[in-house]
């Protein structure tokens, strides 16, 4: 059965690769990415370095043939929510706009580290969308709340709060990151039943949130220690779009992982 969305594989680097060795890692995954994503039109892949690191990827990108560009795009991992002014380190949404298509928000780590909550991300996000940037907008809960039940509970407060007041026209425009906690960097992957259904709930709350047609066109993926070993399972339930990948994006399994999803579409 032909799948409703495009799938989506992002590519999460976080503090990996500066400027050289992003270059190299382009250089050396490019070619294959290039003749996996090649003709197929149901596929996009979005590779998200450092900030620092994205021109050297955008060069990269940019000597791809026109119609591959199409298929793998440039994210960044954060941004702020204002324009321009006294914000030192920080980068806003016109600067990744020169450069990118998405960006990143919200996840887990920039929760963690850098006091981020449902209410700042709900701004970037907005600002996001005011610039022409698509975001990925990244909830789930931490390993605590999974183990005391609270997954529903803390899912309906993150949807509720970040992904509020879209103006209508880019509703259609979401992707949502599920990424449980307790997932990342372990190893341990969700179960594809429990992937599955948190997917579900997401997009009924979308739904009850806007209409039926705007949480058709929301894109939902799975993040939380996805390799090629496991993608198909995940792959396999029609609420789940793909998959924001960490660890093994910044390997060459990150190509299996997009050919995996390519032969699944
Ligand atoms: P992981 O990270 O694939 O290394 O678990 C996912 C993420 O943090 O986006």
């Amino acid at each position: 059965m032909a799948r409703a969305r495009t799938a989506i594989i992002a590519g999460n680097w976080k503090m990996h690769y500066g400027p050289n060795e992003a270059k190299h890692f382009v250089k050396e995954i490019l070619p294959e990415l290039g003749r996996v994503l090649y003709n197929s039109s149901q596929t996009l892949c979005i590779l998200c370095p450092p900030s620092i690191s994205l021109s050297a990827v955008r060069t990269a990108l940019d000597t791809l043939p026109l119609s591959l560009q199409n298929y793998i795009e440039l994210g960044a991992q954060n941004m702020y929510f204002e324009e321009m002014g006294a914000f030192t380190g920080e980068i806003s949404p016109t600067m990744v706009r020169e450069l990118c298509s998405t960006v990143i928000l919200g996840h887990s780590e920039r929760r963690l580290y850098f006091g981020e909550t449902n209410e700042t991300v709900n701004k970037k996000v907005l600002a996001a969308l005011q610039y022409g940037l698509r975001p990925i907008i990244c909830i789930g809960e931490d390993n605590e709340q999974h183990e005391t039940g609270q997954t529903e509970r803390v899912i309906q407060e993150q949807v509720r709060n970040c992904l509020c007041n879209f103006p209508e026209a880019q509703r259609d425009n979401i992707i949502v990151a599920y990424e449980p906690v307790w997932a990342i960097g372990s190893g341990k992957a969700a179960t594809e039943e429990d992937a599955s259904s948190v997917a579900s709930m997401i997009r009924q709350l979308y739904r009850d949130m806007y209409s039926e047609e705007v949480a058709s066109t929301l894109r939902i993926l799975y993040g939380g220690s996805v390799t090629s070993e496991n993608i198909n399972e995940f792959m396999t339930h029609p609420d789940i779009d793909g998959a924001l990948v960490g660890g093994a994006s910044i390997k060459t399994d990150f190509v299996k992982i997009v050919r995996n999803v390519v032969g699944m579409m």
